[in-house]
């Protein structure tokens, strides 16, 4: 069955109170569309566990910088449209961001100290815009599940965070990232490289395992571990590194030895000409 397509608030609010009142638990899926298989691995789970199926799609320009790719942004709605109903999606979200960003908006919700590491460093300002929407998309829907993707492992640590700590009575479920079949991870920006730069934008994931495997056979100063990361971007001719980073997974804060059990997060952000590339790979020291 096609999804219902809403763009206004009293109708969402109505089609909520619907599924509400036929007992169904409401899930949540948000996105900013250009489906692909990441996105749909959330809905599915999202069908798996809950009962009635909300995705919304809404490109959020609060989360973009000033020279960021908010105009560019790919939006194929009628295909992402497809896509949720073959995957059994039950309403999609889509409003205008005037209607969620009237003139005279004032309100915004930072998380500080894991706003501004990592990818917050580069992007000023875009945590707190993802904190912001992704709150009132909860305010809005009140699921009680909503499901987010480990591919951006900093944002879903936030998320997590602003759940706690402003009470909001929604369960945070993180799923697995997607990969394509060489190791790069499914993003709707990957549509943006060129064929040299997609061949060579598989160095993320191949510089996080070797990671990973030094880490593995006993490595324990992340310098180490840093440094192998920076050396296999540097591999590739056209790759431009942002960060290379080995922290801490709760704190998201750079670590020295890694300790025995300690869950940390190896992370990069890669530049290939005005792409910019995010992978990570969460592990947990061998003991
Ligand atoms: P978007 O980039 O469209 O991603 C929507 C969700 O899909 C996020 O939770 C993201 O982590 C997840 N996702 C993307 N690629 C994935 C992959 N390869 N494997 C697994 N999950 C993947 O993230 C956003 O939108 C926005 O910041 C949003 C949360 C919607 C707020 O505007």
């Amino acid at each position: 069955m096609k999804p219902s397509v809403v763009t206004d608030i009293p109708p969402l609010r109505e089609a909520i109170a619907g599924a509400r009142h036929r007992g169904l638990t409401v899930g949540l899926v948000p996105t900013m569309g250009a489906l692909h298989q990441g996105h749909l691995r959330l809905i599915e789970t999202a069908r798996a566990e809950t009962r009635f199926v909300v995705v919304s799609i809404f490109v959020n320009p609060t989360q973009f910088g000033p020279n960021e790719d908010l105009q560019r942004y790919p939006r194929p709605l009628e295909r992402d449209l497809e896509l949720c109903e073959q995957a059994g999606v039950d309403l999609v979200f889509h409003p205008e961001p005037a209607l969620l960003y009237p003139p005279g908006y004032r309100t915004f919700v930072e998380v500080t100290g894991l706003q501004e590491v990592l990818c917050g460093a580069a992007r000023p300002g875009h945590f707190r815009g993802v904190a912001t929407i992704v709150l009132k998309l909860f305010n809005l829907v009140q699921p009680d599940c909503a499901y987010f993707g480990q591919k951006d492992a900093q944002q879903a640590r936030i998320i997590q965070q602003m759940v706690r700590d402003l009470n909001v009575p929604v369960a945070v479920r993180v799923c697995p990232i997607v990969r394509e079949a060489d190791g790069l991870a499914l993003s709707s920006r990957n549509q943006y490289l060129e064929a040299d730069e997609r061949r060579e934008a598989v160095v993320l994931h191949c510089a996080l395992v070797e990671a990973r495997r030094r880490i593995e056979a006993g490595e324990r100063d992340a310098a180490v571990v840093r440094q192998a990361m920076m050396e296999r971007i540097a591999s590739a001719t056209g790759a431009v590194l942002d960060y290379a980073a080995v922290v801490d997974a709760d704190s998201l804060q750079p670590l020295g030895r890694l300790v025995p059990g300690c869950a940390i997060l190896l992370a990069l952000a890669v530049k290939f000409g005005g792409t910019r590339l995010i992978d990570n790979l969460p592990i947990q020291v061998p003991v």
